[in-house]
């Protein structure tokens, strides 16, 4: 019998430091008008100068064993979703292998930008069906502010810092995963870029100091002309109509681009959850903060149906469909 992987916890870590749309006006020709107005973001937070994405990453996981008494120590994988590694190697993933104390898990980081952690979760829902693996930690973190150009105010108005982590486990009786879509638009890639080694994307030079780079105007168009597409055939893969989708957890790319998504894929506005407004874009982390803020409000109960889609650099995406179904919270 094939196996059925479950989502059984979750947790979230975002750092102390707020940096706020009044503080950026002090830093660059903007406004906490254009800003809110345009993007939904009033504040991000930013991580200090040497807390790193493994540091985020360790203290999401221990928030989640915190509130739902999960035992980890038997996780047998761990994938971290993360385009901000603390290095090219060691793995962020290793080093919270071992922080952890966890004795015997395969260890891996995934870089699908900010489609990261449905790609991880996806992954990791694949690795237990298979039969190979019974219990994974997925984690989303990422330390943007240490990647953000603080002179171009069409980025630094964006991005902050924090992670997420979900603990999916084998469980024949209660599965979590309905329906997934997965995808990539390489040929806009150029829109969206933190250089590293190379110095040439798709035959034109780029700025090779690593901080983001982001035709915006052009991530906006791409966005909202395929994710509503996506977002349909990703609900009739499993025969569902989009109505029956209790919430919409999209990666908290900009809220106006979010309702219009909705709009365009005939999604209640009020069913979208974000983390926008207070976190900002958080990347890969995004998803897992949206939904730990929601779990915080009350919203997400047993047994609904949710839709979580990342999407970004790449320019890639990733939907999935899930039956929410975690274990009782014991703090
Ligand atoms: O997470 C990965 C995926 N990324 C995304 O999904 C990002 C998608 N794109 C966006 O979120 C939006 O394109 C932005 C928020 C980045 C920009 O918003 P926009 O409404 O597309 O603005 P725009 O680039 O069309 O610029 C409009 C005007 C320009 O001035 P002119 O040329 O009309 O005079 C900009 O120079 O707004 C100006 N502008 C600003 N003004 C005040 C750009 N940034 C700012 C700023 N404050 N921070």
């Amino acid at each position: 019998m094939d196996s059925k992987a479950r989502i059984t916890a979750q947790g979230a870590y975002i750092p102390s430091t707020v940096l706020t749309n009044e503080d950026l006006e002090k830093i660059v020709d903007t406004d906490d008008e254009w800003i809110v107005s345009r993007t939904g973001i009033k504040e991000r937070r930013i991580s200090e100068k040497n807390e790193q994405t493994s540091d985020l990453a360790y203290r999401a996981v221990i928030d989640l064993t915190n509130k739902y008494g999960s035992n980890i120590k038997d996780v047998d994988f761990i994938i971290v979703c993360t385009l901000t590694p603390d290095f090219k190697t060691p793995s962020v993933s290793s080093y919270i292998q071992y922080k952890l104390g966890i004795e015997n898990a395969g260890a891996i980081d995934i870089n699908a930008a900010c489609a990261g952690f449905t790609y991880g979760l996806y992954l990791a829902n694949s690795l237990i069906t298979s039969g190979v693996n019974k219990k994974i930690l997925v984690i989303g973190t990422e330390n943007l502010s240490k990647i953000t150009d603080y002179t171009d105010r069409t980025t630094c108005i964006l991005f902050g810092d924090g992670a997420g982590a979900c603990l999916v486990e084998k469980d024949e009786e209660n599965p979590s995963f309905i329906s997934v879509i997965n995808g990539s638009n390489g040929s806009k890639g150029k829109n969206l870029y933190a250089s590293n080694i190379g110095s040439i994307l798709d035959g034109s030079p780029i700025d090779k100091n690593g901080l983001i780079k982001q035709n915006g105007r052009e991530v906006y168009k791409w966005a909202v002309s395929t994710l509503p597409k996506k977002i349909k055939e990703l609900s009739e893969s499993c025969d569902l109509n989009i109505r029956d989708i209790d919430w919409f957890i999209p990666h908290s790319a900009n809220l106006r681009m979010l309702e219009s998504i909705c709009e365009r894929a005939d999604i209640d506005k009020n069913k979208l959850l974000t983390s926008i407004r207070k976190t900002g874009n958080t990347s890969s982390a995004s998803i897992p903060l949206s939904i730990n803020l929601a779990t915080q409000e009350n919203k997400l109960i047993n047994n609904q149906k949710i839709m979580l889609f990342g999407f970004g650099g790449g320019l890639a995406y990733s939907g999935l469909i899930i039956n929410w179904n975690l274990d009782k919270k014991v703090n």
